[in-house]
């Protein structure tokens, strides 16, 4: 069949689409990729989903508004990549959604322990517009079955990236930074994946605030920058770092208020060495993380690849930032290009295989990734 996946994350940056054709089930899933294709949220569509993620200003009637009008702007997106395509429609689609919140730990709340998750996008309205059937809303069926409901993406990592002889580590440099580690010869249930702490997020926050830009082209300004030792020291003794997996993080964690907390320990500094240091948070917290959490857990260990997927690829300074971080472990440095998984796709792809499962009512979350208790079909069903 061929499935269209959707994918928005948390830098709010734009739509993602890639078509697949796919055949085979569970662990013997194939597929070909048909097109993809990248959107652009229109600048208003963005500054008012980044107010909607600031949980003090936002209003119930804009939520409201702001759900079915992605709705209308996924069915426009996937109507483009499929237009990219010799198909007129694809059979099933496999929306992500933007998430406004996201709380993978539970807490009491009135009386309960509550944890919870918000993506916005109206599956309904979707399935409308393309007379197709979408699944939509994945995560909240892994959190019912106690999981954080994320990360999600380490059940395409696996399909994929499995190996008998290598060990693999795949990075994704969205927003937020998460990797999957899959030990040579891994079961799915020995999988590691958590969230490192930012990638692009904080980057792109300083970028606005310093720059009046959205992101750090090619990374030219952390390039022309020095990273403020001290500042990121500091940083770095963040609780969150030390806390072992499975975690996830977002713009709760590494939103406005991070912003302000980094700024605060900035003052005076030149605004090129703010980014340069901000840069150099993500490939710091990453490098700690591969030592704490997944080479020192895995004896012996078998990792050769570290495999980069998400925007933060095109950023030059990051890269080389990582090169360093990973340089100790042995690991060769890859793209997921190199894998016929292009960079930008990689998670429209990875919601496009977890639809087709959910449609063959089959599960797609990784309980060592979430730490649910069991597997569970994910997400919802709106019917053309
Ligand atoms: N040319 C570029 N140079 C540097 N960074 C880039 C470039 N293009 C995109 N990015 C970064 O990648 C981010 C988007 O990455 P993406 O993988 O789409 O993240 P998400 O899944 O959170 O939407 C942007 O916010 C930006 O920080
Ligand atoms: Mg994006």
């Amino acid at each position: 069949v061929n499935v269209a996946g959707v994918m928005s994350g948390t830098s709010a940056d734009g739509i993602n689409v890639a078509i697949l054709r796919i055949t085979g089930t569970d662990e013997d899933i194939r597929f070909e990729l048909l097109a993809q294709s990248e959107t652009a949220y229109p600048t208003a569509v963005r500054d008012a989903l980044l107010r909607l993620m600031n949980a003090q200003v936002a209003s119930v009637p804009d939520i409201s508004r702001m759900n079915f009008l992605l709705g209308e702007l996924y069915a426009q997106a996937v109507q483009r990549a499929v237009s990219k395509t010799k198909l007129t429609t694809v059979d099933l689609i496999g929306c992500h959604g933007q998430t406004i919140y996201h709380q993978g730990e539970s807490a009491l709340h009135l009386g309960k322990r509550v944890s919870c998750t918000w993506q916005l996008g109206e599956g309904a309205i979707t399935a409308a517009r393309l007379q197709t059937n979408v699944v939509s809303d994945f995560r909240p069926a892994d959190m019912a079955a106690g999981g954080k409901g994320a990360p999600l993406v380490p059940y395409l990592d696996y399909l994929v990236y499995r190996s008998k002889t290598r060990g693999r580590i795949l990075q994704n440099l969205g927003g937020i930074a998460n990797l999957t580690a899959i030990p040579a010869g891994a079961a799915i249930d020995d999988l590691i994946a958590f969230d490192t702490g930012p990638a692009n997020m904080v980057i792109d926050a300083c970028m606005e605030h310093l720059f009046d830009k959205k992101y750090d082209a090619g990374g030219k300004v952390a390039l022309s920058g020095r990273v403020l030792q001290s500042v990121l020291n500091k940083l770095m003794r963040d609780r969150f770092f030390r806390r072992k997996p499975p975690k996830t993080a977002g713009r709760e964690e590494y939103g406005r208020e991070y912003l302000t907390h980094l700024l605060q320990q900035c003052r005076r500094a030149k605004k090129e060495d703010i980014v340069a240091t901000a840069t150099a948070l993500t490939a710091k917290s990453v490098g700690i993380a591969l030592e704490r959490f997944v080479i020192s857990r895995v004896r012996p260990h078998t990792f050769k690849d570290y495999v980069v997927a998400g925007g933060g690829l095109k950023n030059r300074a990051l890269m080389k930032m990582l090169a360093v971080e990973i340089a100790p472990f042995g690991l060769t440095l890859k793209s997921s290009d190199d894998f016929g998984v292009p960079a930008q796709s990689k998670e429209a792809i990875a919601f496009a295989i977890m639809a087709y499962q959910t449609w063959n009512r089959r599960t797609s979350n990784v309980p060592a990734a979430t730490g649910a208790d069991r597997r569970a079909i994910l997400g919802k069903i709106s019917y053309a």
